[in-house]
């Protein structure tokens, strides 16, 4: 009986985990440029597009539907391109076109963190 109560416990503590994994991972795959997770000084002085939460409220509106938005997400991630921009020509006159991080990540990868950038 001890152990069993103990599973609920096990469970969400895993389940932290992997949302603070996918954070990082947020951050590593997208934080050099993009602001994500805890804001820091450092991370301000060097930002180079839009921070996260501007991406998620552009998305939202742009495509209600929650996957469609996740596939926004992993698609502009993998192949961007002025047309598919969401956000103004200003956007891309101030930081630049996003590079495509092809090979930089997995579609997986992209998922969870389109997930997460939505989540937000
Ligand atoms: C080398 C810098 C860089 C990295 C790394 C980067 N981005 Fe971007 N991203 C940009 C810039 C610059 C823009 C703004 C211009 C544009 O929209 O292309 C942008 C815009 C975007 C947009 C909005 C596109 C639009 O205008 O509708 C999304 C969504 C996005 N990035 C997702 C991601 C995700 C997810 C990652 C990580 C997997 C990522 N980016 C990594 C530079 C980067």
């Amino acid at each position: 009986m001890r152990n069993l109560l103990a599973i609920p416990f096990i469970m969400a503590a895993s389940l932290l985990v992997q949302a603070s994994d996918i954070e990082s991972l947020a951050e590593n795959k997208c934080g050099s440029c993009h602001l994500i997770g805890e804001i820091t000084k450092e991370k301000l002085n060097r930002m180079a597009a839009p921070p996260s939460w501007a991406l998620a409220k552009k998305v939202k509106v742009a495509y209600p539907n929650r996957l469609d938005g996740i596939n926004f997400i992993i698609n502009y991630t993998l192949e961007p391109s002025e047309e598919k921009m969401l956000f103004p020509k200003e956007t891309k006159e101030r930081f630049g076109l996003m590079p495509s991080q092809k090979g930089a990540l997995t579609e997986d990868e992209a998922r969870a963190i389109a997930e997460y950038i939505l989540d937000k």
